[in-house]
Order: structure tokens, then sequence, then C-alpha cells
């Protein structure tokens, strides 16, 4: 059934998306272009949500008044926190703690500290240098699909790409991997859903980090004092009992989000993008017909089906921001999807362009000093998978009629993809 959004007040199509209500009509690109035209700032309790990407960038590249993470005391978390019981509430306060030490939550020198340990590692440069362990990885991986007719992208091969990568640049033992991934699954729930569902949720996700936290740990004793590679040496050496300046937990911290971020939004990637090409068959022709254009159809991709559909800042002081007055103290949530379909920057946002001249524009990485550490890894991978993929299986093509979505109003990927490969 279509809904005549139109006819709807904007606050209740707002609400309905973030609740991810089932009966409601889950069209965020509707809101969001509702939001872009009717209230570019729209402001839901001490929330206000940006959705033109003039306003995003601004929000974004001005860290020192719109500061990241999240204060653990505010109302909303503490509003969370008196719907729970004793043990639960315990559960979600270390749950907070570990998202706290993420680097998307640090600000000014512990952020310069923490990301100046990984920067090296991450330049562009030295993701060049593995290019071809990538391209070994994303042959083998093809090689042990070939001789099937179909398969389910999401699970039998997106996930481990980009999951193996980071591991093996973290040293992470290959048996620990699968219980990450696993974790991961479970401390999910707690992001991009509704914050009544946390009491439902919590156990889960605390179990998940629970998990995720001791698999971390255990690889951090086996590989301290032993050779390891650069990036796990240089954190280990930034510890306190090694004579660093931060806390094992701390290490954890940017550890867990390189793991997780490192291939969650990378899978949805490589399943958004098999959706969209196939689903636009001329343009999937147009790659293989002339792998040049794939680093391009990379970044429309992102624009066009953005992973991460959000990130949000705190207002340090009054702030403007072009027409708008924010006060300190708000939560601002610079809605990143919106952005990369908003026509003042993509003309005919809505169309998949892989041609697209300014595709590159779009805020899917983000902007400013939390720019992702890992866009470069992550184009890659992707490059690299549609080019070996398309060249391999020329005819490959859906066999999922509707695909469904994940259920997060945070995450943009696919639950599953079954593609026929002849
Ligand atoms: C298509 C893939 C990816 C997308 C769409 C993506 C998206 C993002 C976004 C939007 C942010 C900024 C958050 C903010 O401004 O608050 C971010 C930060 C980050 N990303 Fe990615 N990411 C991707 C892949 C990766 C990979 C492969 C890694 C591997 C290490 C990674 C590691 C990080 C880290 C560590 C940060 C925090 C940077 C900081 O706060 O300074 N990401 N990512």
């Amino acid at each position: 059934m279509t809904v005549d959004c139109t006819e709807r007040p904007l606050v209740q199509d707002v609400n309905d998306w973030l609740a991810l209500r089932p009966d409601a009509p889950l069209d965020r690109w509707g809101v969001y272009a509702r939001l872009r035209n009717e209230a570019p700032m729209f402001q839901m309790g001490d929330i206000y949500f940006l959705s033109r990407h003039a306003d995003c960038s601004a929000v974004l590249r001005d860290h020192r008044n719109f500061a990241s993470g999240f204060d653990p005391e505010g109302e909303r978390v503490q509003a969370v926190m008196r719907g729970l019981d004793p043990e639960r509430r315990a559960k979600y306060q270390e749950v907070l703690e570990h998202q706290l030490r993420w680097l998307t939550s640090s600000n000014g020198e512990k952020h310069v500290a923490l990301r100046t340990l990984a920067t090296r590692v991450f330049s562009m440069r030295a993701i060049e240098d593995m290019r071809a362990r990538v391209q070994r990885e994303v042959d083998e991986r093809l090689e042990e699909l070939a001789s099937r007719d179909s398969v389910e992208i999401i699970s039998e091969f997106a996930y481990q790409l980009p999951l193996t990568i980071i591991s093996e640049m973290l040293d992470i033992p290959e048996d620990v991997r699968e219980s990450i991934h696993t974790s991961w699954q479970s401390m999910v729930k707690l992001i991009g859903n509704p914050p009544e569902q946390v009491p439902l949720v919590i156990d889960e996700v605390h179990a998940g980090m629970r998990e995720l936290e001791s698999r971390l740990k255990h690889t951090f004793d086996l590989r301290r004092g032993q050779q390891t590679t650069d990036l796990l040496k240089r954190m280990l050496e930034a510890q306190e009992d090694q004579g660093g300046a931060l806390s094992e937990k701390d290490v954890m911290g940017i550890v867990a989000q390189m793991v997780i971020a490192g291939h969650q939004t990378t899978q949805d990637t490589i399943g958004n993008a098999l959706l969209e090409l196939f689903t636009h068959r001329e343009q999937w022709d147009a790659i293989r017909a002339d792998p040049e254009l794939i680093p391009n159809a990379v970044e429309e991709i992102l624009r066009y089906r953005t992973p991460g559909q959000m990130v949000s800042r705190n207002a340090q002081a009054d702030m403007q921001v072009g027409e708008h007055f924010i006060p300190a103290g708000s939560r601002v949530t610079c809605l990143l999807g919106s952005a990369n379909r908003d026509a003042e920057v993509f003309p005919e946002p809505d169309r998949f362009d892989i041609t697209r001249a300014n595709a590159r524009q779009h805020l899917a990485f983000s902007s400013g000093v939390h720019f992702c550490l890992g866009a470069s890894l992550s184009r890659m991978e992707v490059s690299i998978f549609l080019k070996s993929f398309s060249q391999r299986f020329p005819d490959a093509h859906l066999e999922t009629r509707n695909p469904e979505w994940l259920a997060n109003s945070f995450l943009l990927g696919l639950e599953e993809l079954r593609v026929r490969l002849r």
C-alpha cells in the first residue's frame, strides 16, 4: 500500500521512520525529501536534525563547536536508564562506557592521540601497498563460489572480505574472527533502534560486547611481546603498561571500532552495489566493458545508498548553522543519507548514475577531523570486488525479487541478497 505522505504531519512521518514501525511506510527517502523541503532543521525534543548537504558539512567541519560522543549523564540516556531494572542499568552503563571509548566518540587531544596511532597504516599509500593482498583474497573467495549456480552474497562473501583484511592488519587470530562478527550482530541491536527497545535487547548487546572485549584481550595477550603487525604493535605500545598513555580499555575501544566499522559498512556497500548495478543493468554492462568506471561507480553507490545514514554531534555553544539557530547543549544529528540526495549539490539526486561528475562530494565517509579512517581501504576493497566479480560472472543477476533491508534507521544494508551467478 502506498501512503500519500504529503497529507500526514511531518512529525508523524519522522516518528514512524525513527521508531521503525512495521506498519508505517519506511520510505526514508520520502521523509528526507520532506525534511529538506519543509524543515531543513527539524527539532524533536533536544535533537536537531539537519538534512541539507551544506548544513551537515558545516557542522561536521566545525569540531570545536560540535563535539563528538554523547553525555552519559544527559537526559536522553537517563530516561532510558530509568526504564531499566538495576541489573540491566549496570549492563547499559557498561555498554555506554565501551561506546565512549570508540574513536568516533573522542574529542580534542585524545582524539588526535588515538587517531595518530593508526593514521600512517591507513594512508592512501599504505593501503595501495595492500592491493595485491586484497586481490588475492577476492580471487580465492570467488574461486570457492565458482562451481555454484547461486549464492547469498552477504553471508557467503560480503562480510568475510573486509573482516579478513582488517583482522589481518590487526593480527587477530583466524579462529576469533567469526565470534567478533557474531558479537557485533548482537551489539548492533542498540544502534539505529528506538530507545524503547533497549530493555528488550540490552542483555544480548551486553553479552556481545563482553565477548568482543574478551576476544580482543585474548588477542592482545597473545601478541604482546611477540612479532606482530605494524598496526597492532602501535596499539600495544600505546598502552600504559608498555610506557604509553592509554589504558588497555582505551586501546580496545579503537581496535573494536576498526574491526566493526571495518566490516559492517563495507559489507553493506558490496550488497548495495550489486543490487543497484543489477537493477540498472546498462550500468552493470558499462562497468564490465570499461572497469575504469568502477572507482566513480563506488562513489555513486556510497552517495545513493549511504551505509551509515547519520552521525551526531553536541553543540558546545549557541550556534548559527546557515539560517538555523542551534542552542548550546543540543544534540545535532546530520542525516548523511539525506545530504547525499540534496538537489542543491547533486542534480536529479534520486537517479543512480555511475558517471555522475561530482559523486565524490558525498558525505558517506563524513567530513572534518572524524572523516572515516578506513575510506581508502573500503574504496579499494569494493572496487577490486566489483571488477573481479563482474569479469568473472558477467551474466550474474538478482535471484531475490524484493531483498530485505536491515530494520535499522542508522544502517543501510541488506539482510541478504541471493544472486544467480550464471
Ligand atoms: C563503505 C565503508 C565505510 C563507511 C561508509 C564508513 C563510514 C564512516 C563514517 C560516516 C565515519 C564518521 C563518523 C563521524 O563523523 O562521527 C567513519 C569513521 C570511522 N571509520 Fe569508517 N566507514 C567505512 C569503512 C571503514 C573501514 C574499512 C574502516 C577500517 C578501519 C573504518 C574505520 C573507521 C574509524 C576508525 C572511524 C573513526 C574516525 C574518527 O573518529 O576519527 N571505516 N566511518
